[in-house]
């Protein structure tokens, strides 16, 4: 799909990897929705960009409300007349506690942005395009998609449902001139070890501070790629409509690794997670 003069829709737009993706469909020249939890950095953003001359227009939005998402689907034909280009990025990093030691709010809250937010997005989104014939929808999963890692049940459960779903739209889809594309990165330079900022006060949920991801942190500073090369791989697989985007090389090694021991029926374990680009 070419992009110069489309309108495209970013979730999670207010940071990181989306805030990339936003000021890089900016850069290609589209009209840019860009939706998110944090309103005063996501306003903060807007403006800038808008000062830049941008045609970019905010939505505040939790992605775990159906209802929201179907109402950021409204505004953005309200604003710019279609939407071609739908990044279902916004996600929440998991709490670092044991499975089973993972609270029923915990595990609402994950699978409630990470998986249901993508798949509100998907159902709001995609008659729009298939009605006009042309569109793509990129969803967010992670590595943490195609294999596990211990500490992250609630996290792995939500972004193997991405993978799967993504999977799936892409077969139904065939043929209609709807493109989807599955974003699976390792670690990124943001700040998804911070989640809990935005974790919904209900919930009780430890501030950043307090959860323990002090050897996550390391690898943040030492190893993760920078967003705006994610960007890139994300226009590229736009252009080309390629399902898989794996912006890291360990990532083809760790998803090699389960496949294998799947077939010879081992029980699972890891490759070890030491950040490689
Ligand atoms: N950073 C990494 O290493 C990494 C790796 C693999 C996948 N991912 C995925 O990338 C996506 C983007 O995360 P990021 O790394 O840029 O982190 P980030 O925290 O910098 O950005 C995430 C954005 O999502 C927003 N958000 C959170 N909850 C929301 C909600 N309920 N409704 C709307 N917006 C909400 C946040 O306010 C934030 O602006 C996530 O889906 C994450 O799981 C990140």
């Amino acid at each position: 799909m070419e992009l110069q003069g489309k309108v495209a829709v970013v979730t999670g737009a207010a940071s990181g990897i989306g805030l990339a993706a936003a000021e890089r469909f900016i850069a290609e020249g589209m009209s840019v929705v860009m939706a998110d939890i944090e309103a005063p950095l996501l306003n903060e953003q807007v403006a800038r960009l808008q000062a830049d001359g941008a045609a970019v227009a905010p939505f505040v939005l939790d992605v775990s409300d159906a209802a929201q998402v179907a109402a950021l689907r409204d505004f953005a034909v309200e604003s710019y007349g279609a939407v071609h280009l739908l990044f279902n990025n916004a996600g929440v990093g998991g709490t670092g506690k044991p499975t089973w030691k993972t609270k029923p709010a915990a595990w609402e809250w994950v699978i409630g942005v990470d998986l249901l937010g993508v798949a509100y997005g998907v159902e709001a989104f995609t008659s729009l395009m298939v009605e006009q014939g042309e569109g793509h929808i990129v969803n967010t999963a992670s590595e943490a998609g195609l294999c596990a890692t211990p500490m992250l049940g609630a996290y792995h459960a939500a972004k193997y449902g991405v993978v799967g779903l993504s999977e799936t739209l892409v077969m139904e889809l065939a043929g209609t001139g709807v493109g989807v594309s599955c974003l699976c990165p390792e670690l990124v330079d943001t700040k998804i070890f911070e989640s809990t900022r935005n974790a919904p006060a209900h919930l009780g949920l430890p501030k950043p501070d307090h959860v323990p991801i002090e050897m996550l942190e390391s690898f943040m500073k030492t190893k993760a790629i920078d967003p705006a090369v994610v960007a890139g791989n994300v226009v590229d697989a736009v252009r080309s409509n390629s399902f898989w985007i794996l912006t890291h090389e360990v990532t083809h090694a760790r998803a090699q690794h389960r496949n294998e021991s799947q077939q010879r029926g081992d029980t699972p374990s890891m490759l070890p997670l030491n950040g490689a680009k």
